[in-house]
């Protein structure tokens, strides 16, 4: 990934070579006058130097709770796996793209994309530019992937990034997932999936969740935690239309939506990020094997849901996977999602594939790249 600042450039050592000492009791040389502080101010020395350890300890043991947060059973960090994997499932895939859209990779830049949304920028450089000066692109300092930090490969292998995409599924109902989920150090969860009355099947924890605007839900705050990344997964140019009234409070675009998103979203503009359109193509060309042609309408998309695995894939050292899959096709009374009563119905006119995608899940289970903890 090319986000983030790991290095710090240009750090050197103070200058510890005395510039010489030709008369040890002048009150001008630069000892005699040291000492002449230490002498004056050792307590306020100590205490600072107490701080700093305090600190450093803290920061350390923080450092450390983050990546090994409880001790999950079993669960060895498999340095390097998932990207081989991955590599295997997408090809000579690279982990150097960003995760999300930054301004300076637009501003002077003509032609960035080959393709239009969901599948690239194409066409909507101009509310994207608009949307990445009020948004953020930064990714947390707890999550930057660690390996691409050249001169931080000690530290890399110290680091573990396990990760679990929760899905909206059934299957999590009456699951007690909930606290082994608020274990993982990246909780990516999806849509509108409200936690609130589910801790004890889905967690309360949320890392990042995706969304479009028609899935946004109407009260983000209750839902996500204050740190919670709001990643927006842009399928089409309202999208982007829709998060720049919301965030900049403008005129609000009614028509486009194949169903209302909030009008009024109370978020921190901080907090949202633009999932680069990358991970859709990858999801869709290479997971899905769909035809991907410029300017053509698209009729079968990936669903978030997926997208999010991609994502992990990406970004984790470890990906398990919760409430993912649809009921059989034959079953249709069962209820698709854990908090809402919806059937496989609601899905038929979606331009989504459900049982297309089971497929390429399987294939990654097979292959280990991720782990079910429902089943799936
Ligand atoms: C994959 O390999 C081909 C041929 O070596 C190259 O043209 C292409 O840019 C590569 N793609 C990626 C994503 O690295
Ligand atoms: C979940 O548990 C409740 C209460 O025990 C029960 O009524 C319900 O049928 C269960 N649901 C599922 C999907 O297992
Ligand atoms: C959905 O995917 C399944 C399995 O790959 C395939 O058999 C079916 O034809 C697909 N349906 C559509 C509408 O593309
Ligand atoms: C994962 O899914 C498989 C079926 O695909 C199932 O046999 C297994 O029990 C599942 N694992 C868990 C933890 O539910």
């Amino acid at each position: 990934m090319g986000e983030g600042n790991s290095l710090p450039e240009g750090a050197q050592p103070p200058d510890t070579v005395a510039q010489g000492s030709r008369d040890e009791t002048s009150p001008w040389e630069p000892c005699y006058l040291l000492r002449n502080m230490i002498g004056k101010s050792r307590w306020k020395i100590l205490a600072v130097v107490a701080l700093f350890l305090v600190m450093a300890w803290y920061s350390i043991s923080r450092e450390d709770s983050f990546y090994f947060p409880v001790q999950m059973e079993g669960l060895k960090c498999p340095q390097g796996e998932v990207e081989k994997k991955a590599a295997q499932l997408i090809g000579n895939y690279s982990r150097d793209q960003p995760t999300f859209l930054q301004l300076k990779d637009f501003f002077w830049i003509q032609k960035t994309s080959t393709y239009q949304l969901p599948y690239g920028v194409r066409g909507s450089e101009d509310v994207l530019l608009r949307v990445l000066a009020i948004t953020n692109y930064a990714m947390p300092e707890s999550i930057q992937n660690p390996i691409l930090g050249i001169g931080f490969q000690l530290d890399a292998r110290l680091k573990c990034l396990r990760c679990v995409v929760v899905g909206n599924g059934h299957r999590l109902k009456n699951s007690s997932l909930g606290n082994t989920i608020d274990k993982y150090d990246v909780v990516i969860r999806l849509n509108n999936a409200p936690v609130v009355g589910y801790e004890g099947d889905v967690g309360s924890k949320t890392t990042m969740r995706l969304f479009y605007p028609e899935s946004a839900h109407f009260s983000p705050k209750v839902q996500n935690n204050p740190d919670t990344l709001l990643v927006l997964v842009p399928f089409k140019a309202i999208d982007f239309h829709w998060i720049e009234t919301i965030l900049r409070d403008k005129n609000r675009v009614l028509k486009g939506f194949w169903k209302q998103p909030p009008l009024i979203w109370d978020v921190n503009p901080k907090q949202v990020r633009i999932l680069n359109p990358f991970f859709m193509e990858v999801t869709a060309a290479k997971l899905l094997s769909l035809p991907i042609r410029p300017s053509r309408k698209i009729k079968q998309k990936p669903t978030t849901g997926l997208l999010a695995i991609t994502l992990a894939l990406h970004l984790c050292d470890l990906v398990h996977i919760a409430g993912f899959g649809y009921p059989d096709s034959s079953n249709k009374k069962q209820t698709i999602h854990y908090y809402e009563q919806i059937t496989l119905k609601s899905m038929s006119a979606s331009e989504h594939n459900v049982s297309h995608e089971a497929l390429a899940i399987k294939r990654m289970l097979e292959i280990g790249a991720i782990k079910n903890l429902t089943y799936f």
